[in-house]
C-alpha cells in the first residue's frame, strides 16, 4: 500500500544557481500525481531530491517519519529501497543483459536466492512486455525497450513509491500510449504511490490524480488535475496549449518588452476540454486511490478555483450515473 510523501519547503541550488525554492506538497498515498515544467527547470533535480540522492540546503522529505534530507544517512538508504525510480536515460549499465540489469537491485539489496530472482525479473519483464529480449544487450534494443527495461528494473523491490523521470521521451505516439496505460495499470495493481515527470500532454491528460508545475524556480501549482486542467495561469495554459506565445521562451522566460509585443498578437487557447481518466485494464482490480482521492478532493473543494469545482463535481457525477447503469437491474438476483 503506497505511504505518503509530504515535502515542506525544499530548496536547492548548485553554487550560485538556484534551481527552485520554497517547494512544498504532499503526494497522496497511493494516488498518481504528473509533475510538468520545461527543460531545466529542475524536475530530475526534484526527483533526485525526494530520494535522498541529491541534497537541497533547506526543507525537509517526510516519508514514515524519515526526512530524506537531513535524517541520518543509514535510515535514509533503508527507506530508499521503498522506492523504485525509473530514470530519465534509462540509466541501464551497458555491458549486463536487460536480465541482469533487471536483476541488479536485487542481487544488491536482498538475500534472495538467484531461482527467487529469476522467478521475479521475468514477471517483471513479462508486465512491461519484453518476454524475449532478456538476453539481449541494451545497445541491441530500441529505445522504447530500454525504457522498459527500465521501468521493470524500477519495479523489482516491491516499490511503495514509484518515481517515473520522462517515461515517455523518445517513444512513439502508440507507445506512449501503452506507457500510459502501464503506468495505470500498476498503480491498480500495487497501490503505490506515484509521481511521473513528463512534457507529454497525452500523459498529463489522462493518467494522473494530482498534477503539479515547476516554473521560475518555484512550483506554480499542485493539486487535483482538475485545478491545473482549467488553470488560467498563463504559463500553464502555454505549457498545455504547446504554444509559443507566453511567459516560457526558448531558453529562458522572455522579458516584460518581448511578451507585452506578444499580447496584441495573441490568439484565444482553444477551449480546454478534460479527458476522462484513464480506467485500469479489464480484468485487473480498481484502483484503490480513487475511493480515498474522491473523499480528499471533496473535503477540500471549497478551497479550489471556481472552475476546478465545477471539472470536479462535473467528473464526479458523470462517474456516478456510469456506476448506477452498468449496476444489475434490482431483484436480479445477481
Ligand atoms: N549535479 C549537478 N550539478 C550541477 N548542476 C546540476 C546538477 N544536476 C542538475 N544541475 C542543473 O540543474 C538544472 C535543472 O536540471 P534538471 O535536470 O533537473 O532539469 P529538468 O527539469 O529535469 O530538465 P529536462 O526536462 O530537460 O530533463 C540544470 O540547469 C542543470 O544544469
Ligand atoms: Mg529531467
Amino acid at each position: 500500500m503506497g505511504i505518503e510523501v509530504v515535502v515542506e519547503g525544499l530548496t536547492k541550488s548548485f553554487g550560485k544557481q538556484s534551481i527552485w525554492r520554497d517547494v512544498s506538497l504532499t503526494l497522496p498515498a497511493g494516488e498518481v500525481s504528473v509533475m510538468l515544467g520545461p527543460s531545466g527547470t529542475g524536475k530530475t533535480v526534484f526527483l533526485k531530491s525526494l530520494i535522498g540522492l541529491l541534497k537541497p540546503e533547506k526543507g525537509r522529505v517526510l516519508i514514515n517519519g524519515v526526512d530524506m534530507v537531513n535524517s541520518p544517512e543509514k535510515d535514509i538508504y533503508e527507506t530508499r529501497k521503498l522506492f523504485g525510480l525509473m530514470f530519465q536515460d534509462g540509466a541501464l549499465f551497458g555491458s549486463m543483459s536487460l536480465f541482469d540489469n533487471i536483476a541488479f537491485p536485487l542481487r544488491e539489496h536482498t538475500r534472495k536466492k538467484e531461482s527467487e530472482i529469476r522467478r521475479i525479473v521475468m514477471e517483471r519483464i513479462e508486465v512491461v512486455g519484453l518476454l524475449g529480449a532478456e538476453g539481449k544487450l541494451p545497445g541491441e534494443i530500441s529505445g522504447g525497450m530500454r525504457k522498459r527495461a527500465g521501468l521493470a528494473r524500477a519495479l523489482v523491490l516491491d516499490p511503495q513509491i514509484i518515481l517515473c523521470d520522462e517515461p515517455d521521451s523518445g517513444l512513439d505516439p502508440v507507445r506512449t500510449a501503452y506507457i500510459s496505460q502501464l503506468l495505470i495499470d500498476l498503480n491498480a495493481q500495487l497501490d503505490a504511490t506515484m509521481l511521473i515527470v513528463t512534457h507529454n500532454l497525452d500523459i498529463a491528460a489522462t493518467v494522473p490524480d494530482n498534477m503539479g508545475m515547476l516554473f521560475l524556480r518555484r512550483l506554480v501549482t499542485f493539486g487535483p488535475r482538475e485545478v491545473l486542467l482549467t488553470s488560467d495561469e498563463p504559463v500553464v495554459a502555454q505549457f498545455l496549449g504547446g504554444r509559443r506565445e507566453g511567459p516560457i521562451g526558448m531558453s529562458e522566460e522572455k522579458d516584460a518588452a518581448t511578451l507585452a509585443a506578444e499580447a496584441g498578437a495573441l490568439v484565444p487557447a482553444a477551449p480546454r476540454v478534460i479527458v476522462p481518466q484513464l480506467e485500469p485494464s479489464p480484468g485487473l482490480p480498481p484502483r484503490q486511490a480513487v475511493t480515498r482521492r474522491r473523499q480528499r478532493v471533496m473535503g477540500m473543494i471549497d478551497s479550489l478555483p471556481p472552475a476546478a469545482r465545477s471539472a470536479i463535481r462535473d467528473t464526479y457525477a458523470k462517474n456516478a450515473r456510469a456506476a448506477t447503469l452498468t449496476m444489475p437491474p434490482a431483484g436480479s438476483g445477481a
